[in-house]
């Protein structure tokens, strides 16, 4: 069980509630623009139907697990952090209907990352969250200074620091999870989460081709800038030093 760490918890949950209810203050109902390309477009409405799909989990496991920790605090920040989640969902769901395209139903790189983060418990969840965080914040970050559509760029920089505080989050539960493991279990679990890191930006590369190539985005770039954040999250981590919402206290 984690210890309780209620005053911290209840931060994230009062920063979790600020966030709501933010959908009618992003440009939406802007008049659509024709900043991009067609090949621009139909590249960056696969990616949007690729993150609607993956963000618009229910995070049932996770919610039980979060239940399973006795944090009434803790339990609430998960359940306002799976939302806000699905509130990019949600988003990524607005920009495809200004595109007139479709969402999927389904896709196997979010079988695959459902999957993984089903192998253990809590700590295997929250660590296959945190690089899926990490991938899509550099992502996101690429995308709001390369695309040339002012509203798709707003939503994505406003995602991008939403993923930037997921990070603090979730950096502060998984520090105090690793707080008394031995460096040889830490060891263990460093490269098994690298490699799981490693695999995400792999299939990110791969399924996101197009959106790389026709929004000249550097693979090398991406891949070097998430593992050296996933350096920067572990050595923070290691230190089971917890972050608060640091990222609304600077707005
Ligand atoms: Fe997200
Ligand atoms: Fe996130």
């Amino acid at each position: 069980m984690l210890e309780s760490t209620t005053s911290l918890a209840q931060d994230w949950v009062a920063y979790f509630q600020s966030n709501a209810n933010r959908a009618g203050r992003l440009p939406f109902l802007a008049p659509r623009e024709s900043a991009l390309s067609l090949a621009q477009e139909a590249a960056l409405v696969r990616t949007l139907q690729r993150f609607n799909l993956g963000e618009s989990g229910e995070g049932s496991y996770l919610k039980r697990f979060a239940a399973r920790t006795g944090d009434a605090a803790y339990r609430e920040a998960i359940d306002l952090f799976i939302a806000e989640e699905q509130a990019h969902s949600h988003w990524f769901g607005l920009l495809l209907k200004r595109f007139d395209a479709a969402t999927l139903n389904s896709h196997w790189s979010d079988a695959l990352f459902t999957r993984a983060r089903r192998l253990g418990g809590l700590h295997v969840e929250l660590v296959t969250f945190l690089a899926a965080e990490i991938v899509g914040q550099k992502f996101f970050g690429l995308m709001a200074k390369a695309c040339a559509d002012t509203v798709v760029a707003t939503v994505f920089g406003q995602v991008v620091r939403d993923e930037s505080a997921h990070i603090a989050f979730h950096i502060g539960t998984l520090g105090r999870a690793f707080a008394g493991h031995s460096a040889a279990r830490r060891w263990r679990w460093f490269w098994s989460w690298k490699l799981l890191l490693a695999v995400a930006i792999a299939i990110v590369c791969w399924d996101q081709k197009a959106v790389f190539r026709e929004f000249d985005l550097s693979r090398r770039d991406f891949s070097r800038s998430c593992l050296l954040t996933f350096e920067l999250v572990t050595q923070r981590i290691w230190t089971g030093r917890p972050i608060g919402p640091i990222i609304r206290r600077r707005r």
